[in-house]
């Protein structure tokens, strides 16, 4: 009790996950969590996205320990060490070079709103331009710069002063599939009196996590990449949440076959849940001066380690993408048998891989469905707009048994806060043989722009899952950043 209460007293009201989930956690391992009563929790926040491998993976934990022990370095100042030598050598060998992305690698601070920040000034710099273009529902940080791309008007409202040099365009099915954004932008970045300055970049997530599990087609991906080229406009894909293999391939972009110009990783590029962030720059765009976007912890060496284990162990052959591919179809279908069972107070499924929403029409019932869920054992945020969204992030390391479980317990949520009686759906079926994955489409090496945009633009240079019982005075009903109550209205403390 006590050790609960000094959180109440000391910890900063800012603290939100704590609040949907104030469990005293101690323990953790693969997709489970133990609080400090040893009761054992299905983990399907995965410390918001940072954990693919799961908690304490033995592959990355074996690597970090052995490092650790033979004294190995830990500060994170931009020094070269062995630790960075192999991280770099795994991240070119297995996953650049084989998807013909000849990226520089930029380390920066260690957190993602720090990667996009570093992108969005590079962008600057090389176009000598200020203007951005961000999209509805995008969420790229909370720093200012990475603030002002973020749609959320919870967090932009803390911001404290004017948030700046972006513009906001309707993301893919913003107004519903018939409506096609890219004319709208088409004609806005054309049309020399629509009001829009000519962007440095656009920065947009091919899969939004944080603004609803909202999904870029790939057509209208590549629809994007063709305007930014005919514009000379740089195209930031913000991989944060959706990369690392979250959507069946290590990058979200792979499936339309486009090349961004800048991509920015953190979460789960780790694998650990040691933060680390990069930054991955085309060549050519590389104008940095040494030390121009300075940091004390620009390189994380024991993030270094583990990452390099994680894309050593995971990533050399295509049988862990194959198997979040399986493991995504199982949960979409099993996801739209509870969406067609719950109808009309479910409405829809989203996502792509292991990154899924199921789609509430009330925010204020998805919100008291996590919180029943919770109850019962399993750790599950919102997200979207209105956080009517019920957002799957499990570990992609996540096995089909868990799966199962963890679906159960969202099945006798809904039908416990929706009223209906509980019937099992179906037994749980055997996953089916994988999918193959699409080898990456050989992608054009990019335009030399640089020059030419500098001279137009004066470059300035342990136990089951408890009894189920609904929660008393338990979770708040706000999701785990404290966005709102689920009703609109912002959660105080
Ligand atoms: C797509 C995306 N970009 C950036 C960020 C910001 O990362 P961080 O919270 O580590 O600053 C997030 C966090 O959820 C994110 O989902």
């Amino acid at each position: 009790m006590l050790r609960r209460k000094i959180f109440d007293l000391l910890e900063s009201e800012v603290r939100s996950y704590a609040r949907t989930f104030p469990a005293l956690f101690d323990k953790a391992r693969g997709t489970e969590l133990v609080d400090s009563s040893g009761r054992r929790y299905l983990d399907f926040l995965a410390g918001a996205g940072s954990l693919n491998y799961g908690h304490n993976n033995p592959v990355l934990k074996s690597a970090l320990l052995d490092y650790i022990a033979d004294d190995g370095i830990t500060h994170s100042l931009d020094l070269h060490t062995g630790a960075k030598e192999r991280f770099i050598e795994a991240m070119w060998d297995i996953i650049l070079k084989p998807r013909h992305l000849d990226y520089v690698i930029q380390f920066t601070g260690p957190t993602g709103t720090n990667a996009v920040e570093a992108a969005m000034k590079l962008a600057r710099k090389v176009t000598g331009r200020t203007n951005i273009i961000t999209f509805t529902n995008g969420f790229h940080g909370v720093s200012l710069g990475a603030l002002a791309a973020t749609g959320n008007s919870h967090n932009r409202a803390a911001a404290g002063i004017p948030l700046q040099g972006t513009t906001v365009m309707p993301y893919d099915g913003y107004f519903g599939e018939e409506i096609d954004t890219i004319t709208y932008i088409e004609k806005m970045l054309c049309d020399p009196s629509s009001g829009i300055d000519l962007p440095a970049a656009m920065i947009l997530e091919c899969v939004q996590g944080e603004g609803g599990i909202n999904m870029a087609r790939p057509g209208w991906l590549r629809r994007l990449r063709k305007l930014c080229d005919e514009k000379e406009i740089l195209l930031i894909v913000d991989d944060i949440q959706a990369g690392c293999g979250r959507t069946g391939t290590f990058f979200s972009f792979e499936e339309a076959g486009i090349q961004p110009d800048i991509v920015t990783l953190s979460k789960s590029l780790s694998g650990y849940g040691l933060p680390f962030s990069v930054v991955l720059i085309k060549r050519e765009y590389d104008v940095w001066r040494p030390g121009e976007h300075n940091g004390t912890f620009r390189g994380n060496n024991h993030a270094f380690i583990t990452a390099a284990a994680a894309l050593e162990h995971y990533w050399r052959t295509p049988d862990f993408s194959n198997a979040i591919l399986t493991k995504g179809e199982f949960l979409r279908r099993r996801l739209q048998k509870l969406a067609a069972r719950f109808a009309p107070d479910v409405v829809a499924v989203r996502g792509r891989g292991m990154m899924r929403g199921l789609v509430c029409a009330d925010p204020a019932r998805a919100a008291e469905v996590t919180a029943h869920a919770y109850g019962n054992g399993l750790i599950i945020e919102r997200c979207g707009p209105e956080d009517e969204v019920i957002k799957f992030l499990m570990p992609l390391t996540t096995t089909e048994d868990e799966l199962d479980e963890a679906l159960d317990i969202l099945e006798q949520s809904l039908g416990h806060v929706y009223g209906r009686s509980l019937r099992r759906i179906a037994p749980s079926r055997p996953l089916e043989a994988p999918l193959q994955l699409v080898p990456p489409a050989s992608i054009q090496p990019a335009k030399k722009r640089v020059a030419a945009m500098a001279r137009r633009t004066n470059d300035t240079g342990a136990k089951k899952a408890g009894p189920i019982t609904a929660v008393k005075n338990g979770p708040s009903p706000g999701n785990g950043k404290g966005r709102t109550n689920g009703s609109g209205s912002r959660l105080t403390a």
